[in-house]
């Protein structure tokens, strides 16, 4: 093995890479997907590029890499998000960077975060960044931010429930009693939101991200997480068909009042081929006006009964939420929901941060 003190870093330049480096950039990817969640299978190269070369127009990506003088071996890597022109809110996220650094186990201690955080930190300062953020869930990565004086902003438990100690009945009883308590009002499902139907799609889902910053503020140390990403039709379309090429399946359930609007949604997804048997929860929420109706859980029960239905091969359902988020996770505790992690977003200035890093 050469020394790391040969270590090259460089930007990742997927256009570049040989095959070769494809299949070590894979080899990397899937030994930290083992690390987070080791029941998946391994991806293959051609997911693995996919991944790699998938591009969200509302962000920017620079990503640094740790080589081996020889660029056959790689240590790391480390990106720096930052908000796009074509973010809607680029006006007030185009001062916040978030950050992502992981070094291969045999790699660490030698300052190679370090050298790539350094290379980063440089290029947010060019960029005009001067907040930085990113999360860390392994006890390596919150140790490693603190080092370098980041604060905690917010805290997530990411939970983990295994469909064999679901009680259906149970299910079956929140959908019959959600029926009832909310009178008046039906669920749509979609796998992908029919266009007639996008710009109110887009306005509950700002609604509802505003009102998880709003639960989360409290959840950290002191301050609390920066950006807006909120979601418009053209990045929500382009998100869509990209996911779908990756073998994807998006699943929307939406509560619509007899006024007309939407009060709710759920959305979860999952990928037959890649990830078997795992499901993603992603946002759940009911707008501030309707909420104490049991439409959460009528939504959340009607989701889980249609999975069991057309998706038999689930087998666990992974979901993130802010340790404030009270509501929430007593819906999931009772559904069966377990805590597997607690999720750490940190947050810390560019200016401070080269300072610190300047005497490492
Ligand atoms: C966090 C991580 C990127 C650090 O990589 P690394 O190359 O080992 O880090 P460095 O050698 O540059 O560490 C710098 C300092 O951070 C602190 N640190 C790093 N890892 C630590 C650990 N496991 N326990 C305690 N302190 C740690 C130490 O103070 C270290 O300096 P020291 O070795 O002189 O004591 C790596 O452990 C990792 O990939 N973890 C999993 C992914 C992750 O959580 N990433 C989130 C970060 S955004």
């Amino acid at each position: 093995m050469s020394s790391l003190k040969d270590a090259k870093y460089e930007p990742f330049e997927v256009e570049k890479f040989t095959q070769a480096q494809w299949e070590e950039v894979t080899r990397y990817h899937n030994e930290v997907q083992a690390w987070l969640s080791p029941e998946l299978p391994e991806k293959s190269v051609e997911a693995i590029k996919q991944i790699y070369t998938f591009k969200d127009p509302r962000r920017d990506v620079h990503r640094v890499m740790a080589w081996d003088g020889s660029r056959e071996k790689m240590y790391g890597a480390g990106g720096l998000y930052t908000s796009s022109t074509k973010d809607p809110k680029h006006e007030e996220n185009k001062h916040i960077g978030t950050i992502r650094i992981t070094i291969r186990e045999p790699y660490r201690r030698q300052k190679v975060a370090t050298n790539i955080l350094r290379q980063l930190a440089r290029k947010a300062k060019e960029l005009g960044i001067t907040t930085l953020q990113g999360n860390a869930g392994l006890e390596s990565g919150k140790a490693f931010c603190r080092k370098y004086g980041a604060k905690v902003a917010a805290r997530a438990f990411l939970s983990r429930m295994k469909i064999e100690d679901v009680d259906f009945d149970m299910v079956n009883q929140w959908r019959k009693e959600g029926e009832k308590k909310a009178e008046g009002v039906v669920l749509e499902r979609y796998s992908t939101i029919p266009e007639e139907h996008i710009d109110e799609f887009i306005s509950l889902t700002t609604e509802l991200d505003e009102l998880e910053r709003e639960i989360a503020r409290d959840s950290g140390e002191e301050e609390s997480v920066e950006g807006h990403f909120v979601l418009d039709a053209e990045s929500y379309y382009h998100h869509a068909r990209e996911s779908a090429k990756r073998g994807e399946e998006t699943v929307i359930i939406l509560s619509r009042e007899p006024d007309g609007g939407y009060s709710g949604m759920t959305l979860v997804d999952y990928n037959r081929q890649t990830e078997p048997g795992k499901v993603r929860q992603g946002l759940t929420g009911v707008r501030k006006a309707y909420q104490g109706r049991g439409i959460g859980k009528w939504l959340k029960a009607e989701m889980l009964a249609f999975l069991k239905e057309h998706y038999p091969g689930m087998t666990e359902i992974d979901t993130g939420n802010a340790t404030t988020n009270a509501p929430m996770l007593s819906i999931n505790r009772r559904l069966g929901f377990q805590t597997i992690r607690d999720d750490e977003t940190f947050k810390i200035g560019v200016d401070e941060l080269l300072e610190r890093l300047g005497s490492a």
